[in-house]
């Protein structure tokens, strides 16, 4: 199931959603990611890996703020695709890297990166003990990893949790305790957060409204209204988490 999972998931991105919220595949945008680099503690000589980077948006615009040295990953090669167009468009080309790849299965050596980012990705790893030993292993010792990710506020009843829930990140999140609980198994300390639910208000109504998902093939009636569903009632937020390799 989850193979299955991770196809559907990377296609909705790849093929739906890439065209419907625009180049940021997250709440909040660039304004986000440019607290997340904060948090991180980016500069000009920081090694950083994002994991799940899409269309490559917030690799960019780190490469470009900090001028230093990062590298996406993405499961769908697709996204892979238009990330190194844009790159190359731009001329960032010695600063950046795009690689395909399973955030389950980092192709990198030990302790190699500074930081390490993952914007609204988490969900969708169904082994995310997994990924979290695999990010604390190819950080440094005193390297941060910093997370934004929908956080659930009370369960998701079984009957929205459908394949296009999960792939929107819903389905797949947990509550922000449990997100604690997984980092601090994995190793990390001084595990703490910020609340940027609002975001997630604006991005979701974006996404209900625009055509690429009401008129995909993949969106059936019934995933609209629970969507709907979803953002009518109180059961979402959105978290910015930090957590440091000691
Ligand atoms: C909500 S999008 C976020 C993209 C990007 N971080 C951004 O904010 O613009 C989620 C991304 O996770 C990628 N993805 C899903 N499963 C993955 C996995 N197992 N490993 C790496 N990337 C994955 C999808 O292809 C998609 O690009």
């Amino acid at each position: 199931m989850s193979r299955e999972l991770k196809k559907f998931s990377t296609k909705i991105y790849g093929e739906v959603i890439r065209d419907a919220i625009g180049d940021s595949l997250h709440p909040g945008g660039l304004d986000l990611t440019a607290r997340v680099a904060e948090l991180a503690k980016i500069s000009k000589d920081c090694k950083v890996l994002e994991i799940a980077c899409g269309k490559g948006t917030s690799v960019r615009f780190i490469a470009e703020s900090f001028e230093c040295d990062v590298i996406g990953m993405d499961l769908s090669a697709k996204l892979i695709q238009i990330a190194k167009g844009n790159v190359v468009k731009e001329s960032f080309l010695e600063r950046t890297e795009f690689a395909i790849g399973d955030a389950e299965l980092i192709p990198c050596i030990n302790s190699f990166f500074d930081v390490v980012i993952c914007e609204s990705a988490l969900s969708l790893f169904p082994d995310k003990r997994k990924v979290l030993r695999e990010i604390y292993r190819v950080l440094k010792s005193g390297g941060r990893f910093v997370a934004t990710n929908i956080v659930l506020k009370r369960d998701v009843p079984a009957e929205l949790r459908r394949k296009l829930t999960f792939a929107l990140c819903i389905a797949g999140a947990e509550t922000l305790e449990k997100f604690y609980e997984l980092l601090e198994r994995a190793g990390f300390v001084d595990v703490h957060a910020e609340d940027h639910s609002e975001k997630l208000i604006a991005l979701g109504l974006k996404l209900l409204l625009s055509d690429s998902l009401t008129g995909a093939s993949t969106v059936s009636v019934t995933d609209r209204l629970v969507l709907r569903k979803l953002f009518n009632e109180d059961m979402l937020g959105y978290a910015l988490m930090v957590a440091n390799k000691p």
